[in-house]
This record gives structure tokens, C-alpha cells and sequence, in this order.
């Protein structure tokens, strides 16, 4: 029987998902542990059910539905993505990975195949960073490159902690069980949309990612002295605010210093102490996020953030703490995994191009433990992480047409070679 996607069950389940956020609509907002996430996590999970798979969750909230193969005792194929979603958001970004990786298996289903592998969709928890400062949570857990420990530490910033989040989400027992066995997975392929203008601009149906971009980012606590915005003249300031809003620019002129276009900065987060205007700022808390395909470069662009900080907080006699939050080495795909997604590719008769990916991914996780590689698809505009973010149900059906028969291959081979 025929490989074929439902492209419009597709698009009507990413449109219900999309509606259940914390924001009206067309604002998907879904922050992890909050009551949108958890009835996005209970919508997805039903559907897994419908389509007779096997459900569960770790302790972090990772949840896999499995695809039992004929040869269950063999390490699975992966595929999959996240659903929540930053304060603002879309409607796309890691949802076509999930009810896309979802459709692939249907489609599968329908056409008569039978896995020899497993086939198994993963939802990571938390792949944003928005309330626990520190993205990829769940993949960081099952890779074990998130010490279980650190992260029971972690904090969002009403003080609530992970540990206690996710107990009141109904996920318990203890962080290190997150860990996968070795060889659980044999291959791990990521579906989701470009968030850049490429594909769009060059007119391909899909992107075949080789690398993904890696990401640092730093928190940084400014502490000065408030007083009257009335009273206090200007020589006898130490305005929190103003030194923050220095070191704000000279990450902008870092980034911009490597003259690479694959450096990227960002001051993303400014919180204000006590945020009166008519009050000097007395304490800023500010996040900061550079990324680049070269760590070495990036690492540059950290130590002079770091400098200007000094010079700053000497100079405006204010004392700063600079907090990191990660700083993750890039990602290669692996090359087997990459084959079979470009003659994947091929056989369905689609274009597509060699890509990096700039944004993060919880494949960047998977890939220190899997061989690892993801499929995009264009995006509007390149626009995400904003509520017009929008990929036609076409574009999407596409790419969960390559995802199918990448999975479909992936289960049925024996050894993947060429792991990094
Ligand atoms: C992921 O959402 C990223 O920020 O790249
Ligand atoms: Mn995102
Ligand atoms: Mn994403």
C-alpha cells in the first residue's frame, strides 16, 4: 500500500494544539508544568493512545509512545520533539515534530508496514528555557549530560522548584532515572521547522540538517543603589539599569565583532528592581544568549562580555555576578543517519539542501548519545518565536512524508554505522 500523509488531520490537530495555551489566540504561549502544558501533553498522549501505542513518562515528563517492532528486544528508532512553547509564540516550533512524528507512524501504519525496530515518538520536557533559564531539560536528562543533581537544584524565578513543578505535574521519582540505557535508541530523527528564511528564499521542500549551532547563555544580577528619581543627582548614581544597559550593547558589538554571520547575541531578558518610574534602578537581572556553529569563536564573544562587565561595574561602582546557564559544544549530525534521510528524500521526488541549524534543538542532546540527524521544513518568512509563525500544511505534510520513510528505513536496518 501507498506511503501517504493526511495533511489536513495533521493541520486540524496542530490547530487544536495551538489553541490550548495560556494567551488567546493567535498567541500559543505553553510554558512547561503550566495547566496549557499539561492539557497539550494529555491531547497529544490520547492521539499516541488512538494510534495503539505504548505510553509512557519518566520522571522529568519526557513522555514516548512506542511503536512496538517485531524485533522488541532491538534498540529503537527515535523520532520527535517538544510542545511547549516561549511567552508569544506560534503555533509550529517542535509541535510538527511531535504530531508530524505522530502522523509519520500513522501513515506507516496505514500503509501496511510492520517495523522490525521499534519506532518510538519522544515529547522532551522543557525544550525552551523560559522558566527554568536552561533549554532542552528533558533531552539534557536523557543523555545524561545534565548532572540529576544540578537539576534538582533549579529554580524558576518565583523560587518553585524543578523538583516541586514537576511533582505537582504528577511526575515523581528521582532525576537520574532519566538517564537512557546505552544503545536504547539506533537513530534519532528530529522534524521541524527552518525558524530562518532559507528554504523559503531558495525555493526546497526540505532541509537536511548537518549541524546545529551552539548555544551559551549567562545570567547576569546587577546590584546598584536605588533611591528618589527626583532626589539623587546624577554624579552620585549607581544605576543598576544604565550599567546593564552598557553591557547590553557591548554584547551586540561582541557578536557583531567576529564578523561571522553565524555569531548571533541577544539580551533577551531585562528584569527591574523595583520598576517604578520615579525609582533608580537599584538591582537588574539580565539573561544573554550567544550562539555560533564555532565554539571557539563563541567562547571569544563570552570572554568579552565578561571583560566589559568588569570594566563597567568598576566604572559605574556597581557589583555584578555573571551566572552561566550552559554553554554547549556544537553538534555534527551523523553522516549515516543524514544518507538515509537524503535518499529518503529522493525517493519521494523532493529537492533539498544541506543545512545548519542556528536554533537549538533537544537533537543537539540526542546526538552526544544517538546517531542524530533533522529534517526542516520552510516557515514563513523564516518567522518563529512569534505568534505569525506559520508553515503551510503542505510544507508540513512533506516533511512528515521524508520523516515516514526515514523511519521506515531506520527500523528496518540492521547496524548504523559512522556514530561521531
Ligand atoms: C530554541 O527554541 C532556540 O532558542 O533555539
Ligand atoms: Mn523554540
Ligand atoms: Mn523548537
Amino acid at each position: 500500500m501507498k506511503l501517504e500523509v493526511d495533511q489536513s488531520r495533521l493541520a486540524q490537530e496542530l490547530e487544536t494544539l495551538g489553541g490550548i495555551s495560556e494567551a488567546p489566540s493567535p498567541v500559543t504561549t505553553r510554558v512547561v508544568f503550566t495547566e496549557a502544558d499539561l492539557r497539550g501533553r494529555a491531547f497529544v498522549k490520547q492521539l499516541c493512545r488512538e494510534a495503539g501505542l505504548v505510553v509512557r513518562e519518566d520522571a522529568v515528563g519526557n513522555a514516548f509512545a512506542r511503536w512496538v517492532g517485531t524485533e522488541p528486544d532491538l534498540p529503537a528508532v527515535g523520532t520527535g520533539s517538544h510542545i511547549d512553547a516561549i511567552p508569544n509564540a506560534g503555533r509550529y516550533d517542535g509541535t510538527v515534530g511531535v504530531l508530524g512524528g505522530l502522523e509519520a507512524i500513522r501513515a506507516l501504519q496505514r500503509s501496511g508496514f510492520r517495523p522490525r525496530r521499534s519506532i518510538e515518538l519522544l515529547t522532551f520536557t522543557s525544550e525552551e528555557p523560559t522558566r527554568f533559564g536552561i533549554g532542552c531539560l528533558g533531552s539534557r536528562l536523557l543523555g545524561g549530560l545534565l548532572d540529576a543533581s544540578v537539576g534538582e537544584q533549579l529554580k524558576d524565578k518565583n523560587g518553585t522548584s524543578l523538583d516541586d513543578a514537576r511533582t505537582h505535574a504528577g511526575f515523581t521519582g528521582p532525576l537520574s532515572d532519566v538517564r537512557l540505557p546505552k544503545d536504547y535508541y539506533s537513530a534519532f530523527v528530529e522534524l521541524h521547522i527552518e525558524q530562518g528564511p532559507i528554504l523559503e528564499a531558495r525555493q526546497f521542500p526540505i532541509g537536511v540538517v548537518t549541524a546545529i549551532a551552539a548555544p551559551a547563555s549567562l545570567r547576569i544580577s546587577i546590584e546598584g543603589e536605588g533611591g528618589h528619581a527626583g532626589a539623587v543627582l546624577m554624579p552620585d548614581r549607581r544605576d543598576a539599569f544604565l550599567a546593564a544597559a552598557e553591557i547590553a550593547l557591548a554584547v551586540e558589538s561582541a557578536a557583531r565583532s567576529t564578523g561571522a554571520e553565524d555569531t548571533v547575541a541577544t539580551v533577551g531578558v531585562c528584569d527591574v528592581f523595583p520598576g517604578a518610574v520615579n525609582s533608580i534602578p537599584s538591582r537588574v537581572r539580565i539573561e544573554l544568549d550567544v550562539r555560533d556553529i564555532d565554539q571557539s569563536r563563541r567562547d571569544g564573544v563570552l570572554r568579552k562580555i565578561a571583560e566589559t562587565c568588569d570594566e563597567v561595574a568598576r566604572r559605574r561602582r556597581v557589583t555584578l555576578r555573571i551566572q552561566p546557564l550552559n554553554a554547549d559544544p556544537p553538534a555534527h549530525c551523523a553522516p549515516a543517519v543524514v544518507n538515509v534521510l537524503s535518499e529518503a528524500c529522493e525517493t519521494h521526488g523532493f529537492g533539498f539542501m544541506y543545512m545548519i541549524s542556528r536554533a537549538y534543538h533537544d537533537s543537539l542532546f540526542l546526538s552526544r548519545i544517538v546517531p542524530t540527524a533533522m529534517l526542516f521544513i520552510p516557515c514563513r518568512s523564516g518567522f518563529s518565536h512569534r505568534p505569525d509563525e506559520y508553515a503551510s500544511p503542505e510544507a508540513i505534510g512533506y516533511g512528515t512524508l521524508v520523516l515516514a520513510e526515514a523511519l521506515a528505513r531506520l527500523s528496518g536496518q540492521d547496524v548504523i554505522v559512522n556514530h561521531a
